[in-house]
Parts: C-alpha cells; structure tokens; sequence
C-alpha cells in the first residue's frame, strides 16, 4: 500500500509493458530508424534514458512494495 492507495498485480504489469515500450522506443531512436533533427536527436535520446531509469525503478518499487507487503506512508 502506497499512501492509502492498494497496489495490484495488474497495475504493475502495465508499468512492466510501459518500461519495456520506452525501452523499444529507446533504442529506435540509437539505433536511429527513429530520428529526430539535429541537436534534437541527442536530447530525446538522453531524456529518453532518464525515463527509463525513473519508470524502470518505479516499477521495481512497486513490486518490492507489493510482494513485501510494505505499507508507505
Ligand atoms: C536501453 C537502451 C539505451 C539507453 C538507456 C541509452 C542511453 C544513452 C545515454 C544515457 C547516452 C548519453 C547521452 C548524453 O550524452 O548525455 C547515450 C548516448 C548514445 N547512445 Fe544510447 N542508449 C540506449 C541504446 C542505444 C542504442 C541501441 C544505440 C545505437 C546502436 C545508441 C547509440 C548512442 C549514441 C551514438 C550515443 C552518443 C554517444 C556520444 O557520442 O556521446 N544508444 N545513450
């Protein structure tokens, strides 16, 4: 539970598919068979690995915080 709010399995699973979507869209774009132009390229591929990150760990969060039985807040 996360500030009164119940998580569920369903939930997790779509910020699985969510994670994993960014992590496609990610890598189109290094490989550039997605392309954005000029400086524009580099900046989306560098705020697109940040997201990553933030959704990837937001995701394990809530994971842990499911099948641990952590109460937050
Ligand atoms: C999970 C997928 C990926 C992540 C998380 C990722 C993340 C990053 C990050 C953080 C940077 C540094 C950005 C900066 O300079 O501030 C970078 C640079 C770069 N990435 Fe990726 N990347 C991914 C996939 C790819 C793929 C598949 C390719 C191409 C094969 C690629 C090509 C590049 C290139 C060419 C640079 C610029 C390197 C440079 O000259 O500084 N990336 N990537």
């Amino acid at each position: 539970m996360i500030l009164g709010f119940q998580l569920n399995a369903l939930i997790i699973i779509y910020a699985g598919i969510f994670t994993f979507a960014l992590l496609v869209f990610q890598m189109l774009v290094g490989l550039r068979k997605i392309k954005f132009k000029g400086r524009m390229h580099m900046r989306v591929h560098k705020w697109g690995a940040w997201a990553l990150v933030v959704a990837a760990a937001l995701h394990g969060f809530m994971g842990m915080v499911l099948y641990n039985g952590w109460r937050i807040g």
